[in-house]
């Protein structure tokens, strides 16, 4: 059941302070060279650089811009993604480690080039990036990554403190990285991406796309975009392609507050690597220094109760600094590819017009201006350095094979879980903006409740390949474990892979459970399976 969360904004600290312009949605057939999928941070890179090329750029969007997972960051612009790169060099070698480090360190100084040239107030300020483990446990674990630190010249300081007092065993710290406000940055490559040319539509959702002499994107709003070559950017990739990305990447959610401290803060960004994880820097809010803390990542849909990591990062925060203002509080959702790198390329080997990049794990700042960069050689039918390690049709046996068996057995557990699992609440014991899942005539369904007192009730069937959705009492939303689609509370898709929404029930005290049907087309259309 739902708690009320008592922070001032239930919302990210980055919408408060950026004034994003808004758009029509698109109704009418439009032909353009390169149609880019996707306003998030990764759209809006690429839309902007392939304008910069001269080519003609038109973007659509689902919701608003930034909307998704961008406006949910905490914006650490940092090579340093956590244990990374003794892994890298285990699985792919010390070569394919180096590159990755280095696509990353070149996407730190592109993004501060474009902040120059462009001159973007942003609060863009270069800090330390540091991991710190708190057990011994962590601190061998540190010790391995700073061995791959020194075989990959990566720059490190004799010594790196944390500035606040922690239990510490071991801290490993990369020089030089930076912070700073995404959406500020973001609404100035909008409005340069406008003045050369580039067209812009919201509340455009792309359904279909159709491969013939040209590439034609079906939208929901009955109107097609016709274009040369195609750029998904959507979080996950709404148009799979044979690609199979549902069964390569599992979703995450994690958790952010924003305070303002009681002590003092004296700069870097910081990374704990043993469990409870917890991510920190600073940012500005109204004349005030404020501290994001980060954490509680867990599977989407497997989390439990949202109060409970909120309230885990406020015990830390109040423990660790004090805490004189409870500001901002909000969660992003991450995906992850088998082997944690993204996948940025065309969509299957052998397709040179439709390209794709998702899977940035947590790190979407430096990734997202790799992947803009990366795509814009693609469609210019330029050569990178970068192709073969970030190419979506790489396999490598380890770890991916493991991680895909993982991963897809994780799938099975949850398709086979939720059609077994009996629960009791029943729709009547919910409050004003309470969600659960009911057990409603034996069977398995999902009720809220809205501020009216209205309930909305919901078949829990997943309409992307069958597994159960949980309820987000943070978001509001119906979430799937299996590969991270969500709905909003009366059902509507919210995320994908799912492009249709939950059933809904005719809910009615006496009544057997009635479905409400929709339009139905077999399930296995939309998850464009071969
Ligand atoms: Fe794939 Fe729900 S997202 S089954």
């Amino acid at each position: 059941m739902d708690k009320k969360l008592d922070w001032t904004h239930p919302e990210p600290l980055w919408k408060k302070e950026a004034n994003l312009p808004s758009f029509e949605s698109l109704t009418e057939a439009q032909d353009t060279e390169v149609a880019v999928v996707g306003g998030g941070i990764t759209g809006i890179t690429t839309a902007y650089l392939l304008a910069r090329e001269g080519k003609k750029v038109t973007l659509i969007e689902a919701g608003r811009l930034l909307n998704g997972t961008s406006g949910h960051t905490t914006a650490k612009v940092t090579a340093q993604h956590g244990l990374i790169y003794h892994e890298l060099i285990d699985h792919f070698g010390e070569d394919h480690a180096a590159l990755y480090y280095q696509a990353q360190s070149d996407a730190i100084t592109s993004i501060e080039n474009s902040i120059q040239e462009l001159d973007i107030y942003c609060e863009w300020s270069r800090q330390d990036a540091c991991l710190y483990a708190t057990t011994k446990e962590g601190a061998k674990k540190l010790e391995r990554e700073r061995e791959a630190y020194e075989r990959l010249n990566i720059s490190q300081p004799i010594e790196a403190h944390l500035p606040f007092d922690a239990e510490v065993s071991s801290t490993l710290a990369m020089t030089n990285q930076a912070q700073f406000h995404p959406l500020l940055y973001l609404s100035t490559l909008i409005e340069e991406f406008l003045n050369s040319g580039g067209k812009i539509y919201e509340n455009t959702t792309a359904v279909k796309v159709h491969e013939n002499n040209r590439i034609e994107i079906e939208t929901d709003q009955d109107s097609v975009l016709s274009c040369d070559q195609l750029v998904i950017c959507t979080h996950f990739p709404f148009h799979d392609g044979k690609g199979f990305y549902f069964s390569r990447m599992y979703a995450e959610r994690s958790y952010v507050i924003a305070i303002e401290p009681e002590k003092e803060w004296k700069g870097g960004m910081f990374l704990s690597i043993d469990d409870p994880k917890r991510s920190i820097r600073s940012a500005e809010y109204d004349g005030k220094k404020l501290l994001l803390i980060g954490g509680e990542s867990h599977r989407t849909g497997e989390g439990g109760e949202n109060l409970f990591h909120y309230n885990a990062l406020e015990e830390f925060a109040s423990r660790t600094f004090g805490i004189k203002s409870k500001l901002f509080q909000w969660s992003a959702q991450d995906l992850t590819t088998l082997d944690k790198i993204p996948y940025i390329g065309p969509i299957r080997k052998d397709n040179k017009r439709v390209f794709l990049a998702t899977g940035f794990r947590k790190w979407g700042m430096t990734n997202s201006r790799v992947a803009g960069e990366l795509l814009t050689d693609y469609v210019m039918g330029r050569d990178s350095l970068y192709k073969s390690i970030f190419t979506p049709s790489r396999f490598k046996a380890d770890p991916s094979m493991k991680e895909f068996l993982k991963n897809n057995s994780n799938v099975a557990a949850h398709l086979m879980e939720g059609k077994l699992e009996l629960v009791g609440t029943r729709p009547e014991a919910l409050l004003k903006g309470e969600g659960a899942v009911i057990q409603w005539k034996g069977e398995r369904a999902g009720a809220y409740k809205d501020e009216n007192g209205e309930l909305h009730v919901l078949d829990t069937t997943c309409t992307h390949m069958g597994c159960e959705v949980e309820w987000n009492s943070g978001e509001h939303s119906w979430d799937c474990p299996c590969h991270g689609s969500r709905f909003s509370f009366d059902g509507e898709v919210l995320e994908g892979p799912a492009k249709k929404p939950l059933k809904k029930i005719a809910y009615s005290d006496t009544d057997e459970v009635r479905y409400i049907p929709y339009d139905d087309e077999d399930l296995s259309e939309q998850s464009d399976q071969p």
